[in-house]
């Protein structure tokens, strides 16, 4: 009679459908109700229909002896094992069909014909397979992976276009809804990114109301997953787990004392998409790596393996961890060990299914313990970041390099990563890397963590900065906004962008004499006249404080490096007592200086000075105060450029009055405009642009080519009739990787013609268009 009952109640509820049980957690479950139960919200269309012949009249058999509730132990006992093996047999194409749905929406105008065909192709195979009745498992893993593979390697017909990150301020889907996501990662599985992350209560307090501290407020909510294209515009896809998603013997991910610091690995072999968490699990051992599993990047994931102790860590569980893939599909579980956290360790995850992390490798060791253990690969190195051990507090990143190509290998010890020291990472602790195989360049993305939490400090957690590589080592660009074309994997600094460094002087965490970024003098008086405060402006945690109840002068200053242009300085000022100098100086490279006066405020007012011209290069802002008893409070100080930069203007070279001796062509992807000109292979054979310009003077012009060639293509650059100049246009390595060369030139005012005349029998290669600066 109870066993009809939860019959019943099984089959009236309709929820999430979890992945097929696995044998050894069924086998747990032990009973034919239990299996049963299992698999009651198992539906036909997420499986092959052969299989699901046999699963269905077994598990309707199964049905018809629970309903029956006879005492007929070995009757069960044949049902179970029948049900059990029909289970087992079970071919999931739920993934590959929603796969196949979405991939369908592509379409062929919008990539390059080399790269659509192979594509078109694996969807049409994935797409039958996907309605094979008696398709395998393994065919279906390989569908999945012909499928992604070939979207991966979609080549955008365009370049793409600049899409502006914003940092500092809270983030929202493509919805308008909160973006909730901390301690994940992103994953660019086929031609699409996808964002998991941890949604902690707190994060919904805090940015209900940002003006205060909630303790430890980590209740785990949901793991969320969003999807993009761009990197910038996310859209809300699915929970992958909430509090309610089973982890087998009766157990949900609503009892983890915790759950963070997690990644996605697509594993080719079972076609499973596996979610690597970090978890406390008090009734399932403590402390370690959850594994989830779901069919496709979007699914509700269900159990797959919990893993206490990874071999060579000296304890169960991790410090921090985070999912690495490298460029040949090897997923690697980079973390510390949780107590301590001294070593940092790489550990393959199985390759048979993503399921277990195999015995790490240390690859560095650093005695106060390092966490936020993340890693990128940049130019065909592997570079481990950390941040300092203090909860989710600031840091500068912490970087080892490889020094061998083998991510298990050997690394270089520890440096910190140029750029992070003044602002301590853009006020965060390293989160996760994203890297971008652009088709200009690739790029790599730090994404921070600046939590909320305790630490209390400041707006959101998500602050995405730029890595570059400056000379021999990675540089980290602390941008308040930036611009970003994921196609081309190019950047540039956003017209909001805030000049100045640690500009809340929150970087710190902490009451310090001299704050993070910001160096201290002294004209006179006592030596210690400088300090962080609680209470800044708008609410915030701190502000600067420049003051004593005795006669002195002096402040802060910082160094930064800004483009030319003309600024505008903002900033919240409040003082107490009476101050004889209160000022905010900018000086640029050249020596000129702005001075904006602080006028007396018992309470916090936004002051501005706008107008500052500024000459590229670096610039000193200056907070000073002088009095006899007071004191000049200073918070969210901003430089921002007003000015516009005067953008290049474009010549296609498909476009007349330009001329091409040979034939416009578009059969290679990533050229602006409709196409380019290929150039007859043949000495002289040109490519020419009829320019205009408002003023005579200097231009610098910009020709973007492509050679596919191995050997350079050299032109005479030919400017009104003379030889100006011979530019040597190197292999770019394929006719679809574009690069630009950038030349100075005289030209007249009025009309000028600009012409690549190559000098070899290969001719030029395949020109694009050039852009033509205004005139200095
Ligand atoms: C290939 C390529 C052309 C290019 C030509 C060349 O045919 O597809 O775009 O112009 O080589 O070597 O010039
Ligand atoms: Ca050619």
């Amino acid at each position: 009679m109870v066993a009809a009952t939860l019959l019943f109640m099984v089959m009236a509820t309709a929820g999430p459908i979890s992945a097929a049980t696995t044998t050894s957690e069924a086998a747990s479950a032990d009973t034919l109700v239990g299996l049963y139960d299992n698999v009651a919200k198992y539906e036909p269309a997420d499986y092959t229909a052969n299989s699901w012949k046999s699963f269905s009249s077994a598990r309707n058999a199964a049905a018809t002896l629970i309903q029956q509730g006879k005492e007929d132990p070995t009757g069960r006992r044949t049902a179970r094992a029948k049900l059990q093996s029909a289970t087992d047999g079970l071919v999931m194409v739920r993934g590959l069909k929603s796969l196949v749905a979405d991939y369908r929406t592509r379409s062929a105008s919008g990539y390059s014909g080399d790269s659509w065909a192979p594509f078109a192709k694996a969807l049409d195979s994935a797409a039958s397979v996907a309605a094979d009745a008696s398709a395998t498992a393994p065919e279906v893993a390989a569908a999945k992976t012909a499928l992604v593979t070939a979207a991966d390697n979609l080549v955008a017909a365009d370049a793409g276009t600049f899409q502006t990150i914003t940092n500092d301020v809270f983030w929202n889907d493509t919805s308008g809804n909160p973006i909730y996501s901390q301690g994940g990662g992103v994953f660019r599985f086929g031609d699409t990114y996808y964002w998991y992350g941890v949604h902690y209560t707190g994060a919904e307090l805090y940015r209900a109301n940002p003006t205060r501290k909630y303790d430890g407020d980590v209740s785990f909510v949901s793991i969320p997953v969003y999807s993009s294209k761009d990197l910038v515009n996310w859209k809300f896809e699915n929970r992958v787990a909430t509090r309610s998603t089973s982890l087998g013997s009766g157990t949900t991910l609503g009892s983890a004392a915790w759950v963070g610091r997690l990644g996605v690995s697509y594993n080719e072999n079972t076609g499973k998409y596996v979610l690597v968490v970090q978890a406390y699990l008090p009734s399932r051992g403590g402390d370690g790596v959850l594994f989830l599993q779901g069919d496709s990047p979007t699914d509700n994931f269900g159990y797959g393996y919990f893993q206490t102790q990874i071999v060579n860590s000296p304890t169960t569980g991790t410090g921090d961890q985070t999912v690495f893939t490298d460029d040949d599909g090897k997923d690697y579980l980079i973390f510390s060990n949780r107590s301590g956290r001294a070593r940092a360790f790489v550990g393959k995850l199985r390759e048979s299914d993503s399921l277990r992390v195999e015995p790490g490798v240390q690859i560095g060791y650093n005695a106060s313990g390092r966490e936020g253990n993340a890693m990128f690969k940049l130019d065909g190195k592997y570079y481990h970041a950390a941040s300092d051990l203090h909860g989710w507090n600031t840091s500068v990143t912490h970087v080892i390099e490889s020094t061998s190509s083998n991510i298990q290998g050997a690394y270089t010890s520890e440096y910190t990563l140029q750029g992070t020291e003044m602002d301590y990472s853009h006020v965060t602790q390293t989160g996760f890397f994203v890297t971008v195989k652009g088709t200009v360049q690739n790029a790599v993305i730090y994404a921070g963590d600046r939590w909320a939490d305790f630490a209390w400090n400041g707006i959101g957690y998500n602050q995405w900065m730029p890595v570059t590589k400056s000379g021999a080592r990675p540089q980290f660009h602390s941008v308040s906004q930036w611009q970003f074309n994921a196609t081309t994997g190019e950047w540039r600094v956003g017209p909001q962008n805030n000049y100045v460094l640690n500009p809340n002087f929150q970087a710190d965490r902490i009451i310090v004499p001299q704050v993070q970024g910001w160096a201290n003098f002294r004209e006179s008086g006592p030596s210690s006249i400088v300090t962080n405060v609680n209470g800044g402006a708008n609410g915030s945690r701190f502000g600067l404080q420049i003051g004593a109840t005795q006669s002195y002068a002096g402040g802060v200053w910082q160094q930064i490096t800004v483009p030319a242009g003309t600024y505008a300085l903002s900033l919240f000022a409040r003082t107490s007592g009476s101050l004889s100098a209160a000022q905010v100086t900018v000086a640029d490279a050249s020596g000129n200086s702005r001075t904006y006066n602080v006028p007396a405020s018992s309470g916090w007012s936004r002051r501005e000075l706008a107008g500052i011209p500024l000459s590229a290069g670096t610039a000193i802002v200056t907070i000073r105060a002088a009095s006899g008893n007071g004191y000049l409070f200073v918070d969210d100080l901003g430089l921002v450029k007003t000015s516009v930069d005067t953008q290049p203007t474009r010549y296609e070279a498909e476009t007349g009055p330009a001329v091409c001796q040979g034939t416009i062509d578009s059969n290679h992807a990533g050229y602006s405009g409709s196409g380019f000109c290929n150039g007859d292979n043949a000495t002289g054979a040109y490519a020419q642009f009829a320019v205009n310009m408002s003023a005579a003077g200097t231009a610098t012009l910009a020709v973007r080519f492509a050679n596919g060639a191995s050997s350079a293509r050299p032109a005479n650059l030919m400017v009104n009739g003379s030889t100006v100049a011979t530019v040597s246009l190197e292999s770019t390595g394929a006719w679809s990787t574009w690069a630009t060369k950038t030349l100075t030139v005289s030209l007249n005012a009025g009309s000028n013609t600009i012409r690549l005349d190559p000098t070899t029998a290969a001719g030029l290669p395949n020109v694009d268009c050039l852009d033509v600066g205004a005139v200095t």
